[in-house]
């Protein structure tokens, strides 16, 4: 897994007291071993002179959208281009607004539009600003369309309050940007499902299993972190949907289908988490069954089978099965991998302490219809991450392999 430190970092500062301590951020960033190119905002020239950041970074500092000289050197496609990294520290309540609504009046705001390197912003401002549903919304904005934002930090603030508001310190900042993982999957749509489903009995009962959802929600967590348009169809499960994540609930494995279909059409991939239960009531009773029968017997259907469909589809996404196994697991895995015709299965145990269901550890094997890669024991969190990878790897496989296909097609003579 690299984390890599970005190398060409593009460090906005917009006009926010704690520009300031932007200063310093430059010399600790400078010190990691980036280099950094600033731009101010006009606001931001109220608080701090550019001669600041022009010597601390080593480099001309950037202010203006139009202006001649700029133009003929760094202009803002330039800029937009250079960098690796965009990172606006400090981010005000009206910068993010901007950027939320995507205007491009002055030079930060036209060169976050026009880049395709991840932009960061460390957002600061009075904690009031901070929790107004206005600033709360464009955040939800900026990071469905998968801005990173980094705090704000919480404590005594500049105009006297205390709260959430403070820009996170320069030294964790450079933290976090250093840890932020290469956008592997920017551009793709990924559809995981997750949890359980459940099948009614009659109004009060059901028929469900123990998966708590935690691996697939942090499967749909690591490839949005890897900038990827996740969409999770969840099961009944108490978690919280991790942010830039589009959720649809559903219940049963009938309802889970035809979600899951009607997405996998646009999906670069799919990673089918949820442990769908195979079986439905043949007819689930309208009124609460009541006991005192002598004998009480429910017929039961097989469910669709999702994963299994989606692997069918003709122009498919690439599709990821997990198997979760009690005993025989790679036996068992490799048998669901053919059967099911998927591009890879995760064999994971469970029923046993430390790993598998209600557990925030898990062991993964990674099995495809080639190899096999062991990811080892681990937080669902690092697991789901080492996935991501592999798979991220393997579409830039196939697209290697599809290219050349196409290279080596025999000329048509036409
Ligand atoms: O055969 P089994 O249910 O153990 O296969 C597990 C894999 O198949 C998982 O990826 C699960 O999400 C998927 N599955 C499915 N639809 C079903 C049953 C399982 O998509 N009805």
């Amino acid at each position: 897994m690299s984390s890599k430190f970005h190398n060409k970092i593009l460090l906005g500062v917009t006009g926010g007291i704690a520009a300031y301590k932007s200063a310093d951020l430059v010399r600790r960033l400078r010190d990691a071993g980036a280099e950094v190119r600033v731009v101010m905002s006009p606001g931001a020239l109220a608080f701090i002179t550019p001669l600041t950041f022009q010597a601390v970074s080593g480099n001309p500092v950037h202010t203006q959208l139009l202006d001649e000289a700029a133009e003929a050197g760094m202009g803002h496609i330039e800029l937009a281009r250079w960098a690796d990294q965009v990172l606006v520290a400090p981010a005000t309540a009206n910068f993010i607004a901007r950027l939320a609504q995507g205007l491009a009046d002055d030079l930060l705001s036209t060169i976050c539009l026009a880049t395709t390197a991840p932009v960061a912003l460390a957002p600061a401002m009075n904690q009031k600003m901070w929790s107004h549903p206005a600033t709360c919304a464009n955040c939800a904005t900026l990071e469905l369309r998968g801005v990173r934002l980094i705090g704000p930090a919480s404590g005594a603030q500049a105009c006297g309050e205390t709260g959430p508001g403070r820009m996170v310190e320069p030294s964790e900042l450079v933290k976090v940007l250093a840890t932020l993982r290469e956008s592997v999957l920017a551009g793709r749509h990924v559809l995981v499902t997750a949890g359980p489903t459940y099948e009614d009995i009659d109004p009060v009962r059901f028929i469900g299993n123990r998966s708590s959802g935690r691996m697939g929600f942090a499967i749909a967590q690591a490839a949005r972190d890897a900038g990827a348009r996740v969409s999770l169809v969840a099961g009944p499960v108490a978690l919280e949907t991790p942010p830039g994540v589009e959720r649809t609930d559903v219940r049963s494995a009938r309802e889970m289908r035809d979600v899951a279909l009607d997405l996998a059409v646009s999906a670069d991939v799919f990673i089918s988490v949820a442990a769908v239960a195979d079986y439905r009531p043949a007819r689930p009773a309208a009124q609460k069954l009541k006991k005192g029968l002598p004998k009480q017997k429910i017929e039961l259907v097989a469910n669709p089978d999702i994963v299994a469909e989606v692997a069918a589809l003709e122009h498919g996404p690439l599709t990821v099965g997990f198997a979760a196994e009690t005993e025989k697991l790679k036996e068992h895995a490799l048998q669901k991998l053919s059967r099911k015709s998927l591009d890879m299965i995760a064999a994971n145990r469970v029923g046993q302490a430390g790993s598998g269901f209600d557990s925030d550890q898990n062991e993964i094997l990674l099995i495809t219809p080639s190899g096999e890669q062991n990811l080892g024991k681990g937080s669902k969190r690092k697991l789901a991450q080492l996935l991501i990878e592999a798979v991220a790897s393997r579409l830039k496989d196939e697209e290697f392999e599809n290219r050349s296909d196409k290279n080596n097609r025999p000329a048509t003579g036409n």
